[in-house]
């Protein structure tokens, strides 16, 4: 049973819908798939915020919305079992899940909620501030987490779950008794939670008769807890508080005591895994609860990956190397479940496509079956460069770490020359899918993966503490010069780049550093003056660290700390800008403030330097409406033909 989202533009909305897939297994050899019957039709789910499947008797939960009221509905064989109008018996607030908190029925059903301000705020008390988790997470303060009792039909909000943290991402311990979940701080202040992996969170358990009690350790940060089959071994990934956003973390294993399974990777060798940079799949054990499957980033690949409890080999389970005719550049495992794997896949030329696969036993291969062809597939050649900095741009604390880039170009540009090229730059969440985006433009898109990137180990995400704005500037520079140097049909005079967040502060600072270099530039609610910033982002943490200086929460700006982060700012280059900008804008980002793009305007209009503003008013972050994304990339195809 699969579960897509497609972005319908007639109803402006992204649409789910569902499909069946029936697979048959050798009647004497179960890991083997003799056939795949052609898929059901596809099926549009209306208003389901979030369903799952019981381990036993086969009962389905559903959380369903219907204008703004939220049931709870159980579906049986026969039809629907149970519905809960959760909105009337109004126990909790809504059911949200933005930090992945799971239902799950057992004897139980757990559901995960919010409890909205005017539960806990008098009306006397209206205005006092409420905090929240940031970017995305506006107004979820205080999470609760709640257990539905099928028989009687009764919601029961956990108590005891400690005052000072946020409860998520929980699921039934074994025999049902109580629930482990994941537990975010909130003293002395919340930091924003979304992209951050590095937020000081434990692990509790909680047993329904009241009693909760911590298992993780202190001061660090934990997420995807992930029960064995048995019922025996909690896994769960673990990383360090503070730092960049997003690092290489630890896959901790807990039976009894606690034990590191994989281990921060520093620096990984040439062709071996690089460490654990994404969250778990829901379900990720092999059947006899030896293994541990997920996918990661290595170097510019996403790949997946198998983990032997006893001998704490891994191995990659894709096979990019066995069958170059179709290389998928991006590996994500979907789920596992009985050692059948489910992996969606795709790269620069095909659009995700569902692919199945047996766990491999010993040393032999996956033989992997793709579900259904894509209708369309993109006529691309990409090519991976891996950068070596010189020598007077490597890193002093960090020296000898390399990174790469992708060049992405259109088969039938293949012998033309004069082929312009667009310098895609990603923030500090990449990932290098299918990018749609790219599709049929007569161009080539390079995305460069500065040291800083994930999937390098841990050492490169480090060296960019205290380097932004030069570092990973230079980085990119250095893999364009590479790029044009390799292949001579790429147009040197036209050149343009563009990214948002962090690749969109990269982007203005390529333009202000090399002013004759670009010849256009589009940027998505960039960062464009650290020191001013400092103020709003919902991530306080990062302006410090990304600054090279240490963060506390009683920290007070200096005058020292605002002028390193200024100096380290597009806004000190902006003089020098000559190439046309192209700045979007999301009128709610807590991020990234949209004032700081705002500052860029002033500063290019005031000196009749060509620059357009597109504003979304309703949107945050990641501008990911669905009608400002199509704004965004026409109005970025149109900017660059224009230009280039
Ligand atoms: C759920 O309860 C709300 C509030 O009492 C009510 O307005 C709504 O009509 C109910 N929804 C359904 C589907 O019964
Ligand atoms: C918690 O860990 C961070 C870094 O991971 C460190 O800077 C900080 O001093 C630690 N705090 C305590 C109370 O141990």
């Amino acid at each position: 049973h699969a579960e897509w989202i497609q972005t319908d533009l007639v109803r402006n909305s992204r649409l789910r819908y569902s499909q069946q897939w029936t697979l048959i297994a050798d009647s004497n050899n179960h890991k083997n798939i003799r056939t795949v019957l052609p898929p059901g039709p596809c099926s549009p789910l209306s208003g389901e915020l979030l369903s799952e499947l019981s381990p036993t008797r086969g009962l389905r939960a559903v959380v369903r919305e219907t204008g703004s009221q939220q049931l709870l509905e159980i579906w049986d064989r026969h039809g629907l079992r149970k519905s809960l109008n959760l909105s009337a018996l109004n126990i909790h607030g809504r059911v949200y899940d933005d930090i992945r908190l799971p239902v799950l029925v057992r004897k139980h059903t757990l559901i995960s909620s919010l409890l909205y301000g005017d539960v806990f705020v008098s009306t006397q008390d209206r205005s006092v501030y409420c905090e929240d988790w940031g970017e995305a997470l506006t107004s979820k303060s205080v999470p609760v987490l709640c257990v539905v009792d099928l028989h009687h039909g009764e919601i029961d909000v956990l108590q005891s779950v400690p005052q000072d943290v946020s409860p998520g991402q929980a699921l039934w311990a074994p025999c049902s008794q109580a629930v482990f979940f994941v537990g975010w701080y909130h003293e002395p202040f919340r930091l924003g939670l979304k992209f951050c992996s590095n937020r000081r969170s434990a692990l509790f358990r909680l047993s329904l008769d009241g009693h909760c009690e911590c298992i993780s350790g202190d001061n660090l940060s934990v997420s995807c807890p992930r029960l064995s089959p048995d019922g025996s071994t909690l896994i769960y990934l673990q990383g360090s508080v503070f730092g960049p956003h997003n690092q290489c973390l630890s896959l901790d294993l807990k039976s009894g005591k606690t034990s590191t399974m994989l281990d921060v990777v520093s620096r990984p060798q040439t062709g071996d895994f690089a460490g654990v940079y994404e969250a778990l799949p829901s379900h990720c054990w092999s059947a006899d609860g030896e293994k541990v499957v997920f996918s990661s980033a290595v170097r510019n690949w996403k790949d997946v990956f198998m983990v032997d409890r006893g001998t704490k080999k891994v191995s990659s389970l894709s096979d990019n190397l066995s069958d170059l005719s179709k290389v998928y550049g991006s590996w994500k495992l979907l789920t596992v479940q009985r050692d059948l794997m489910v992996v969606c896949c795709s790269s620069p030329n095909s659009p995700p496509t569902l692919r199945v696969g047996f766990l491999p036993s010993a040393d032999e291969t996956v033989t992997w079956r793709t579900l259904q062809q894509p209708v369309t597939t993109f006529d691309y050649l990409w090519t991976v460069l891996d950068v070596t900095p010189t020598s007077d741009e490597d890193n002093l604390r960090y020296p000898g770490l390399d990174f790469g880039a992708i060049l992405v170009k259109p088969s039938h540009l293949l012998c033309e020359t004069g082929t312009p090229v667009v310098v895609f730059i990603h923030g500090l969440d990449l990932s290098l899918a299918f990018r749609r985006h790219s599709a049929s433009l007569p161009l080539c898109l390079h995305p460069v993966n500065y040291r800083g990137s994930t999937g390098f180990g841990q050492d490169s995400i480090l060296s960019l503490i205290g380097q932004v704005g030069s570092q990973d500037v230079k980085d990119v520079q250095r893999a364009v010069m590479a790029a044009l140097q390799n292949d001579k049909t790429l147009d040197p005079k036209r050149l343009a780049v563009i990214g948002g967040s962090h690749g969109g502060f990269l982007s203005c600072h390529l333009i202000g550093q090399y002013p004759d270099f670009y010849r256009a530039c589009a940027a998505r609610n960039p960062v464009i003056n650290a020191a001013t910033l400092l103020g709003t982002s919902d991530i306080v943490d990062w302006r410090y660290t990304s600054a090279g200086f240490q963060f506390s929460y009683d920290n007070i700006p200096t005058a020292e700390t605002l002028a390193a982060m200024l100096l380290k700012s597009p806004i000190t280059h902006a003089a020098q800008i000559k190439a046309p900008v192209l700045l979007m804008l999301g009128g709610k980002d807590r991020r990234v403030s949209p004032h700081q793009g705002l500052e860029l305007y002033k500063v290019l209009k005031s000196r009749g330097s060509p620059v357009r503003l597109l504003w979304f008013p309703e949107d945050g972050h990641s501008l990911s409406r669905v009608d400002t994304q199509v704004d965004c990339f026409l109005n970025t195809v149109l900017w660059l033909t224009q230009h280039l």
